[in-house]
């Protein structure tokens, strides 16, 4: 009999408990043996919950109990959680997690005490919710050389921009249904800033490149700039603004790395990924684009990782050995000031059609894009590919003689 200890009775902790109980008979066949969570922790009283005989507020009656061998921790942040992982692997228990502010902060050192203890610390719920992505990285894409990651890795931002795009909704609206329905973040700051998406792009980059990539060395912005003005001029250009996490390979051993909201075209498989949905496309050198799509974020979606890599964690322990990265001195992250890709561009100016030769002189030839309420001062249009600092520059001096109201970031996926 396997026991199991859940650190955390909130959405995702409730939601584990749940689906273990619900398809126990099934996971136990999975398992090849019997399974029980043993321990429920949290701080709060459960008094009326069917599980109230498992509760304990003390970490260490699970730490100091041999026979809770996998824990899964889904209490979030780092505060509490940091400090139990850790000396859970140092115990020789394994770890399962959905907390991908944990992993990304965290995880070299991680997974380097699960390898010395030869236990496991998986994580598939901490990117994308119910989304198969970790595993399918290190373990099925295993034969290629990953040439670029793009994704849509927040579920409130996603689930903001559909509603402003097709309701016309206005952003605190939309981000109050979010958390109504259990997808933001405590502090939903994490969520619209693109903090979110930045720790889960850093877990996917880190999984993908082999080398830690730290948060802190990635260009991050949120959605909170979004403008209904900029969503209703992608029509005339066939696009869509979504929250992107994206990370290539670069030459000279680099790789470029961004979170930002960014202008995709219709084509591309990521512009028709809507409301609480994610979805990743992982670029390999032999399979070509490949693309993970399901529920993100959500009680259930993400228990359903948490559940999968509890039974995982029984039925192997030896597994850790291809889900691993080193730590880095992060050199191999480029500045983002030498990031490539094209620019959606807003401005008002006291002539349009005279701002039209500034354009030219300064972007080059570009792709003027229209609207339904276009005022006669506007434009807005997109650029060729450039660098950062190029278009940093470009927009300063056009600044002289327009006020640039908006810049966008394309990206061709
Ligand atoms: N707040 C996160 C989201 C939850 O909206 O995607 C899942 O990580």
């Amino acid at each position: 009999m396997a026991k199991i200890a859940v650190l955390g009775y909130g959405v995702v902790g409730s939601g584990t408990v749940e689906v273990f109980y619900k398809n126990k008979e099934n996971l136990e066949k999975k398992a090849g043996e019997p399974l029980d969570i043993k321990y429920i922790l949290d701080v709060r009283d459960f008094p009326d919950s069917p599980y109230a005989d498992k509760f304990v507020k003390d970490f260490n009656i699970i730490l100091n109990d041999p026979e809770v061998g996998v824990i899964a921790e889904v209490i979030g942040g780092l505060k509490y959680s940091y400090g139990y992982v850790k000396s859970a692997l140092e115990a020789g228990k394994s770890v399962v997690t959905s907390n991908k502010e944990l992993v990304a902060a965290k995880g070299a050192e991680l997974l380097a005490i699960a390898k010395e203890k030869n236990v496991n610390f998986f994580f598939e719920a901490s990117v994308g919710g119910g989304i198969p992505i970790i595993k399918p990285i290190h373990a099925c894409l295993e034969a290629n050389e990953i040439d670029e990651i793009a994704g849509i890795l927040n579920g409130t931002t996603n689930f903001i921009l559909t509603k402003m795009i097709r309701e016309g909704m206005d952003f605190a609206d939309a981000l109050k249904i979010a958390q109504e329905l259990g997808y933001a973040e405590h502090d939903p700051t994490a969520d619209v800033e693109g903090i979110d998406a930045c720790r889960k792009i850093c877990i996917l980059a880190s999984l993908a490149f082999g080398r830690h990539v730290y948060p802190d060395n990635v260009h991050t912005e949120g959605i909170t700039k979004v403008t209904l003005r900029d969503v209703e001029y992608m029509e005339s250009f066939g696009a869509k603004i979504k929250l992107i996490g994206c990370a290539r390979r670069e030459d000279n051993d680099e790789i470029s790395i961004g979170v930002f909201p960014a202008v995709i075209k219709d084509e591309s498989q990521l512009a028709g990924v809507n409301d609480v949905f994610n979805a990743i496309l992982v670029r390999g050198d032999a399979t070509g684009d490949v693309v993970f799509y399901g529920k993100g974020a959500g009680k259930l979606p993400t228990a359903s990782a948490v559940v999968s890599d509890i039974v995982s964690a029984v039925k192997h322990s030896d597994t850790s050995r291809s889900l691993t990265w080193s730590d880095s001195d992060q050199s191999f992250v480029r500045p983002f000031e030498r990031f490539m890709c094209g620019n959606y561009i807003r401005l008002t100016a006291k002539n349009a059609d005279a701002a039209k030769a500034s354009v030219k002189e300064v972007f080059g030839n570009v792709e003027y894009l229209s609207s339904k309420n276009q005022p006669e001062n506007e434009l807005a249009f997109v650029t060729g590919v450039m660098s950062e600092k190029e278009a940093v520059d470009a927009c300063g001096k056009m600044a002289e003689s327009a006020e640039v109201t908006a810049r966008i970031r394309v990206l061709d996926y």
